[in-house]
């Protein structure tokens, strides 16, 4: 099956069609081998995706197909086997403060507060004391926790732990924030409230954002655009462009037009071309 190409964008509603030359991120021809002496795994073929300024993209696909791969190479700390990522018209080598990764694991440091744990990479780039204190006090207030500023992670539920994650990330500000299921060991509240935390977060902040997910509900409700992954190999198989409200709120969720999408992207991950291919 041809991947669909799309040629519009829901972000400008002008059609605008992403080029190497506007994409904030592009992934050229990605491949992925593993090899052990027992076994040869190919886990991504040919991936080729851009991502413009400001974007949020989703790129959902089944268990196994590559997802966290392909995230663990955007964010520089895998190799791909060939194929090239740029970044601001840069190829990219290796990790960079320029992206900012949330995980589904929780990773905060354990032994530091909320405030420092958002702190650590301003303190690594030396920002300012001034500078640092006001970046840490936006961020804890945008994430709701400033009343817990003090507190360290074990006294945080996961919700909260992936709050100060978010928070961390962005208080560096990254060009990209890389996010590998940051939702996916919370309860259903929980993470419902988080996408619409996510998701409010963005439309304050305008970041450009790569969020993966096996959750095609979650893909729906977050992006502007989302991608769809084959199973293993994983290959790009669709580019769906999601033209919902821009301000989203949960009952948006129960709506046709969105059940709608949701179904389609559904029937698409589970066609016999798909699996196939
Ligand atoms: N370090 C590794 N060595 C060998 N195989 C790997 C390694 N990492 C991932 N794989 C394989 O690559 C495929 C894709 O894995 P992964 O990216 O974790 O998928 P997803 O995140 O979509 O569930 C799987 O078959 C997995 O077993
Ligand atoms: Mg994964």
């Amino acid at each position: 099956m041809k991947q669909q190409r799309i040629t519009e964008n829901d972000r400008t509603g002008k059609g605008v069609q992403a080029t190497v030359a506007n994409s904030k991120i592009y992934c050229r021809n990605i491949n992925k081998i593993y090899k052990s002496r027992k076994n040869v795994t190919v886990a991504l073929k040919a991936i080729n995706i851009e991502i413009l300024d400001n974007e949020f993209i989703c790129i959902v696909g089944p268990s196994g197909c590559g997802k966290s791969t392909l995230l663990r190479i955007l964010a520089g700390l895998e190799d791909a086997t060939s194929g090239e990522i740029i970044l601001d018209d840069k190829i990219l080598n290796g990790p960079g403060a320029d992206r900012g990764m949330v995980f589904q694991a929780y990773t905060l440091f354990p032994w530091k507060s909320v405030e420092k744990n958002i702190r650590f990479g301003l303190d690594l780039k030396k920002t300012q004391k001034e500078e640092a204190d006001a970046i840490v006090d936006r961020y804890l207030n945008l994430v709701g926790l400033t009343e817990f500023r003090k507190s360290l992670p074990k006294q945080l539920s996961g919700g909260m732990k992936q709050r100060v994650a978010i928070a961390r990330a962005l208080a560096n500000n990254p060009k990209v924030l890389l996010m590998d299921e940051p939702f996916g060991a919370l309860d259903p509240d929980t993470k419902a409230n988080m996408q619409l935390l996510l998701r409010e977060l963005w439309e304050k902040e305008k970041h450009t954002v790569i969020f993966i997910t096996h959750d095609i509900e979650e893909a729906v409700f977050l992006a502007q655009r989302v991608y769809v992954m084959s199973a293993r190999p994983g290959q790009i198989m669709a580019d769906v462009p999601v033209y919902l409200p821009h301000k989203r709120t949960l009952d948006l969720k129960d709506t046709q037009e969105f059940i709608n999408l949701r179904k389609s992207i559904h029937n698409m991950l589970h066609s016999k071309d798909f699996k196939e291919a």
